[in-house]
């Protein structure tokens, strides 16, 4: 098994095709990804080359408190239903972490349902208890707490300045703002 990670438009066609597919299952219609956000696929890719898991990755900066920060995220999380409970969901996405380090970011953040909170803190990611995402854009805003929602907030913290900054970001409502494409990740 190997991690590969590509700009989202230059995932070699064979290994799109199969991402895709994973994708539209789930997520039936879901379409491309905001450019603007400059996503990522990372794939789990088998030694015969099938994609065995799958995710996007998507940045933007926000202002959280009076302080830019450059934020990342986890979009689209999918195993092969014939593949799951395997650990390859959790290669993955500990994969991205160490991606999303490297790449610059000041912080990871993304919200997922309550019930896969352990999945993300057993890949290295933090759940942020009481502090809500906020999605959509400032005129018209998706919260993570929205009627019918019950997201849980994950994070890591890399760079000094939001280490220093971390508690700023417990307990609070961060403005992430990703439009109207992908309106809350
Ligand atoms: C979530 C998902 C990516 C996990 O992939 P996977 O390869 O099966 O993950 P792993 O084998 O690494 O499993 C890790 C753990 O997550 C748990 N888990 C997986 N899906 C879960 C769910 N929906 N609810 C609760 N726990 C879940 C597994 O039970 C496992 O726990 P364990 O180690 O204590 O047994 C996969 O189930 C999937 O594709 N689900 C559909 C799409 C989805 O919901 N994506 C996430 C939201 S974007």
């Amino acid at each position: 098994m190997q991690v590969r990670t590509f700009a989202a438009d230059e995932v070699p066609a064979a290994l799109a095709r199969q991402a895709e597919a994973l994708a539209e299952r789930e997520w039936p219609g879901g379409g491309a990804h905001d450019p603007a956000l400059r996503p990522v696929a990372m794939l789990l890719v088998s030694a015969e080359r099938e994609v065995v898991a799958a995710l996007d990755v998507l940045s933007k900066e926000l202002v959280h408190r009076g302080r830019a920060c450059r934020a990342s995220g986890l979009s689209a999380v999918v195993t092969d239903p014939a593949r799951r409970g395997r650990g390859h969901g959790r290669h993955l996405v500990a994969a991205a972490r160490e991606f999303i380090a490297r790449s610059g970011a000041d912080i990871g953040l993304f919200t997922c349902d309550r019930p896969l909170r352990a999945f993300y803190e057993s890949a290295g990611w933090e759940a942020l208890e009481g502090t809500v995402l906020i999605g959509g854009t400032p005129g018209d805003p998706l919260p993570g707490d929205a009627p019918g929602f019950d997201k849980v907030t994950m994070a890591g913290f890399f760079s000094a300045q939001v280490k220093r900054d971390a508690a700023s970001f417990r307990n609070a409502r961060i403005a992430l703002h990703p439009g109207v494409i992908d309106r809350l990740w």
